[in-house]
């Protein structure tokens, strides 16, 4: 059986009622990323004030910190509707069409994984988000002839987990770019707190911060955390979750206490031991774990880098100190491949 990634940063099927349930949908209820919520709330009552559609959004951030979220809540704040897809779900020019024709004067559209939409859809995106205005060629050869007609006035909301990927003509169009970045402790325990309330789990706040700490910074991560601690206390206990018992859940599930599972903890000792502390590079790394590179960029490596667990130099990817004091390795000055000596 293939091991079970409870810190997995995209959902699971588990997680699609939790996220329903547990989402936020007001600005206020949304934890967090003050300054994002904050430029959000001016260009939102001034979007309201005016009775305008809002400026297009961009919101980029790794998987699970609440981009849809962030989406649903700008469509409830400026009190429309949303229509929501993604970047490969729009596979031909017609897709978007039906779609752009079928909105309503100031809906938002999301537009999921919006790096991944392709260049004769993305083109087609262009006059849409600028002029409101959509171009279709009807008919082949000679006989072709483009149309172009007049949209309602929207809000497109694009998300993203791969910032980089967005080519600059499409970023340019967004008026509002949203950053999201990993959470604090101190902010996933309010979410864990207001989930535990939600789900009606009694929970201490000692419980609540011990599993904060090793949420990966990920609202995801920490929802998911919770009901299975109150599952474990459930069956070990009277259901409440103190910190011990927190603590016990959470090493019954191989969650170490930076938040690391056995994979991280695989990556950094193939780097340290198969490859004696040298830069490893992506191919290379992929293979010795029999990932493939996609997963180990998006999902492994962006949390390790945020720990300051792991470097990703120009020559390759190299455990720093701090992973190995975290394993208890010692490190040998020889073996020193940090990036002071590098660059
Ligand atoms: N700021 C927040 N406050 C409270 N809960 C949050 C917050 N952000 C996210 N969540 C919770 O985390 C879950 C995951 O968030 P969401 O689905 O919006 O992430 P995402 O960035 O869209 O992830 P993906 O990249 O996988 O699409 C939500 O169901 C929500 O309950
Ligand atoms: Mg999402």
């Amino acid at each position: 059986m293939e091991e079970e990634r409870i810190l997995e940063p995209k959902p699971t099927e588990d997680d699609i009622d939790i996220d329903t349930n547990l989402r936020p949908r007001t600005l206020p209820d949304f934890i967090g990323q003050e300054s994002v919520k904050s430029n959000l709330a001016i260009f939102i009552q001034a979007a309201n004030k005016r009775s305008e559609a809002l400026d297009h959004v961009l919101i980029c951030g790794p998987p699970g910190l609440g981009k849809t979220t962030l989406a649903t809540i700008i469509s409830n704040e400026l009190g429309t509707g949303i229509k929501v897809t993604s970047g490969p779900a729009l596979e031909r020019a017609g897709d978007l069409a039906a779609i752009l024709t079928n909105l309503e004067p100031d809906d938002v559209l999301f537009i999921d994984e919006i790096h991944r939409l392709n260049r004769t859809v993305e083109e087609i995106l262009y006059p849409a988000m600028e002029d409101f205005q959509l171009d279709i060629v009807i008919g082949k050869g000679p006989s072709a002839r483009s149309l172009r007609l007049e949209l309602p006035r929207f809000t497109l909301v694009g998300a993203t987990t791969r910032a980089g990927m967005i080519t600059s003509p499409l970023r340019d169009r967004f008026g509002v770019n949203a950053h999201l970045d990993y959470y604090e402790p101190s902010e996933l325990r309010e979410i864990i707190l207001r989930s535990a309330g939600i789900l009606k789990v009694s929970i201490e706040e000692d419980g609540a911060s011990e599993i904060s700490l090793r949420s990966r910074g990920t609202p995801r991560i920490a929802n998911r955390l919770l009901k299975r601690v109150r599952d474990f206390a459930q069956v070990k206990k009277d259901g409440k979750i103190d910190r011990e018992i927190a603590r016990e859940a959470l090493s019954f599930f191989n969650v170490d206490e930076e938040g690391l599972d056995k994979l991280d903890q695989r990556l950094l000792k193939v780097l340290i031991d198969k490859f004696s502390g040298a830069p490893v590079g992506l191919n290379t790394l992929a293979a010795a774990l029999g990932e493939n590179k996609e997963t180990i960029e998006d999902v492994y490596e962006p949390y390790l880098v945020q720990l300051g667990f792991l470097q990703r130099t120009p020559r390759g990817r190299v455990a720093t100190k701090r992973a190995y004091d975290h394993l208890g390795i010692e490190m040998e000055q020889k073996d020193d491949f940090s990036t002071e000596r590098m660059l």
